[in-house]
């Protein structure tokens, strides 16, 4: 679930603790106010005052100094216990123990470990302080897992750092959170939090070139516009401009999350991409009947 409330501790929760002490802080004043305005109303209403002197107001010094040093008394502890938790999540202290490059394309996100790279799902290893240094292709995205950190903007040209920690296995669900074009809505992200030695295992295959090979599928790959834009590891298709393939049967979802990767959405999403998801920059391309299938099969092969 995407909630920063129910976050999984560190550094997500420091933030989940921070609104709850700002909205009680914030409750009792709205409190205090809307209860002094009420019992003002009531006091001094007309009907006690019939045909009574105007009211006049002399200087109150006191009562002046008072509603200016509470809130300033106020904002500054707000802003202590603010400056904490950016520390907080910023991971100060503790140094990372690795590094991952996140790049955000319009509508997919490209994940880079050293030279290896993947898309839409982020795999990591339980309890191990990540920098996600975070950057865009194209227009400003924001990587956004509720449940493991705050948002951060990924800008063109800039590279802005993330500390990333997940104290549970399991799957974290993310999305974009920054407007960025039409499909902005499906740029969901996966974060998969896995033992240390799940993780080696996971990231030893990403590295390796494609796991099966079928001539006739490539051929067709090689012979269309697929290979301008896709890589995989293995054949000669080495285009970047969309995510690399070389391991896509692995994943989860296709499209960042529009849907399932099963062989019969694949041959769908193949057939027609702008169907499932319309302005993505993938184009409808003419295949027939037979070399949708070989290829639909072909892809979700490479796990
Ligand atoms: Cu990428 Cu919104």
């Amino acid at each position: 679930m995407q909630s920063y409330p129910a976050t999984v501790r560190p550094p997500a929760d420091a933030i989940g603790t921070l609104s709850i002490i700002v909205g009680v802080i914030a409750l009792l004043i709205f409190i205090g106010v809307e209860g002094a305005l009420v019992f003002a109303i009531w006091r001094y209403r007309a009907s006690r005052h019939l045909g009574g002197e105007a009211a006049t107001f002399e200087r109150n010094r006191r009562l002046e100094i008072a509603w200016t040093a509470a809130p300033a008394l106020i904002l500054a502890v707000i802003f202590i216990l603010t400056l904490g938790t950016m520390a907080e999540i910023n991971g100060a202290g503790v140094p990372a123990a690795m590094r991952i490059t996140a790049t955000g394309h319009q509508w997919w996100w490209e994940f880079s470990y050293g030279g290896v790279k993947t898309a839409n799902e982020l795999h990591i290893p339980v309890g191990t302080p990540i920098d996600l240094e975070v950057s865009s292709a194209d227009v400003i995205h924001s990587f956004w897992v509720p449940d493991l950190g705050p948002k951060k903007d990924m800008l063109p040209g800039v590279t802005n750092r993330l500390r990333l920690l997940a104290p549970r296995a399991g799957s974290y669900e993310g999305q974009c959170a920054e407007f960025c074009g039409i499909e902005h809505a499906w740029m969901r992200i996966r974060v998969v939090a896995q033992s240390q030695t799940e993780f080696d295992a996971w990231l030893r295959t990403q590295a390796e070139p494609r796991t099966t090979s079928d001539t006739k599928a490539e051929q067709i790959l090689l012979a269309n516009i697929c290979v301008s834009c896709h890589t995989i590891r293995g054949t000669t298709a080495a285009g970047t401009a969309g995510p690399d393939l070389t391991h896509v049967g692995g994943r989860a979802t296709l499209g960042a999350g529009v849907i399932p990767n099963d062989v019969a959405s694949m041959r769908a999403w193949l057939a027609d991409p702008q169907r499932y998801k319309p302005g993505a920059l993938m184009p409808s391309v003419p295949l027939s009947n037979t070399d949708l299938d070989a290829l639909a099969n072909y892809l979700v092969s490479l796990k």
